[in-house]
C-alpha cells in the first residue's frame, strides 16, 4: 500500500481491511454474548460509521433494529467541541426500557458522545452502551468512553473506511493515518 494524498495532507496506510474484517468478527461475537437475546436498537452515527455499522451487523445474527442520527461537530482535522444535531431520531421511536447501542466510527474527545448520551437520556433512554471502531484514549475527555471499540489509537488523523478529510477519501478500503509534516 502506498501514501495517499487529500486535498493538502499526505496519509500513510495504517489499519488494512483483513485487520478490520477480524477486529469486526471479534467485536460482532462480544455483542452477540450481550443482546442476542436483548432487540437492541442500533444508532449509527452517520457519516463516519456507515462502513463499519454495514459490515458489523452483517455478522450480528439476532433481532435488532437500526436507526441513522446525524451529527455534526468537526470543522477540518480539530474537533471544535460544538455539535449539532443534522439529522435527528423520529419523535414516535420510543426509547425507554431497550438497550441501544451507539454505533461509532471514532471516538476521539468524547465529546460527540457526551452530546448524545444526553439528548437520548432526555428521551428517557437509560441502557445506553457505544461501540466504536476507533478510540483514542489520549484525547478522550468524556463522561462516557465506548463499552466496545476495535482499536486503540495514538491522536493522530485518520481517514479512510468511511472517515474523512474535507469529505473526501471515505471510500478507501483500509485506514490511512496522516504523517507528521516533518515526515512529508
Ligand atoms: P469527539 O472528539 O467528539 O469526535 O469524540 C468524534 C467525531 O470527530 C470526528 N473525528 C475524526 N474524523 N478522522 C476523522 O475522519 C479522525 O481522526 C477523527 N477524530 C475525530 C468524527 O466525526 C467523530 O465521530
Ligand atoms: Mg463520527
Amino acid at each position: 500500500m502506498s501514501n495517499i494524498t487529500l486535498q493538502d495532507r499526505v496519509f500513510s496506510p495504517y489499519l488494512h481491511q483483513a485487520e478490520i474484517a477480524q477486529r469486526t468478527d471479534s467485536l460482532a461475537q462480544a455483542l452477540t454474548e450481550v443482546y442476542a437475546q436483548q432487540f437492541p436498537l442500533l444508532l449509527v452515527v452517520l457519516k463516519g460509521a456507515f462502513r463499519f455499522a454495514a459490515d458489523l451487523v452483517a455478522r450480528l445474527d439476532f433481532p435488532l433494529e437500526v436507526e441513522f442520527i446525524r451529527l455534526a461537530s468537526y470543522e477540518n482535522s480539530q474537533s471544535s467541541g460544538q455539535i449539532r444535531t443534522v439529522l435527528g431520531l423520529e419523535d414516535r421511536l420510543s426509547l425507554e426500557d431497550r438497550p441501544i447501542l451507539i454505533v461509532e466510527d471514532i471516538v476521539d474527545t468524547g465529546l460527540t458522545l457526551d452530546f448524545l448520551y444526553a439528548q437520548l437520556q432526555a428521551r428517557q433512554a437509560h441502557q445506553l452502551a457505544t461501540v466504536s471502531l476507533l478510540f483514542k484514549p489520549d484525547n478522550f475527555r468524556g463522561e462516557h468512553p465506548p463499552a466496545y471499540f476495535g482499536f486503540s489509537i495514538p491522536p493522530a488523523f485518520v481517514v479512510g473506511y468511511g472517515l474523512d478529510y474535507q469529505g473526501q477519501g471515505r471510500q478507501l478500503n483500509d485506514i490511512f493515518r496522516e504523517k507528521p509534516s516533518a515526515e512529508v
